[in-house]
């Protein structure tokens, strides 16, 4: 029978970082499976590498989100990117088309942003201990000042004001359902749901990497979540986060 996460969700209005404060319970141990924190604002949002997370008050999704993996081998943390990137894209899906998923977990409709995610694991020897999936989903916010490169929302590519909380529920219903699949150890069916939405698969593109600039198509994701582009003279370079930029 499948296992379900029962979810708690703690819903502030202004908290420097909602993954810092889910990274936070973890650490004084006093957290379960299944805790949810969500946020009007964060003083201090944070993205991949660095970046901030620019989101105006009360009008994006911003939330983390506690979950156990203790079943999932080391190996296949990126599997984690991949279930959440799947919920966010089938609760989009709901309302929106041209979803896709730009490698390693970036949520693009065409060629805009519209959803981040920011997965930070603890470690202990060989297990996962715990996970803290943060998602940025942009709803209802429609000028953006920070220098994000193509940001977009789903109320400005809809002209319809979104209701948050019912978007919230559609969420962690989708992440119950993508969670569960891989408790199952259905690798393929994510795998293969994942690879369908990739940004770009298959269609020649330019990218840049520490040799310079290319033309390349990407053909898929390694088992061990690396990006595998194929380049014109047919080799195959696999990549890490980072050690590839994709090109207008
Ligand atoms: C990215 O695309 O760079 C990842 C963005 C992740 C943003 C979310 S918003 C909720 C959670 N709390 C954070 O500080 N970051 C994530």
């Amino acid at each position: 029978m499948a296992e379900f996460i029962d979810y708690s969700i703690k819903h502030l209005d202004s908290v420097d970082s909602t993954n810092n404060y889910a990274t936070q319970l973890v650490k004084l141990g006093d957290y379960a499976e299944g805790v949810v924190i969500m946020a009007d604002e964060q003083t201090c949002g944070r993205g991949q590498i660095n970046n901030t997370w620019e989101s105006e008050k009360g009008k994006n999704l911003l939330l983390s989100i506690i979950l156990k993996p203790h079943f999932l081998p080391i190996q296949q943390q990126f599997m984690l990117s991949k279930v959440i990137c799947l919920a966010i894209c089938e609760t989009n899906s709901e309302h929106i088309v041209n979803i896709s998923i730009k490698w390693p977990n970036d949520i693009y409709i065409g060629d805009k942003k519209v959803a981040g995610v920011l997965i930070e694991n603890s470690i202990m020897g060989s297990q996962i201990d715990s996970t803290v999936a943060g998602i940025g989903l942009n709803v209802n916010q429609t000028c953006f000042r920070s220098n994000a490169p193509n940001p977009i929302s789903l109320a400005a590519l809809t002209q319809t004001k979104f209701d948050i909380e019912a978007l919230l529920h559609r969420l962690l219903e989708n992440i119950n359902k993508w969670y569960s699949i891989l408790r199952s150890n259905e690798y393929i069916t994510i795998n293969n749901a994942y690879s369908e939405l990739m940004y770009r698969k298959n269609q020649e593109a330019f990218y840049a990497d520490s040799t310079g600039e290319f033309a390349g198509t990407i053909i898929g994701v390694n088992a061990i979540g690396q990006l595998i582009i194929r380049k014109k003279d047919n080799t195959l370079k696999e990549y890490h986060f980072k050690e590839v930029t994709f090109l207008k």
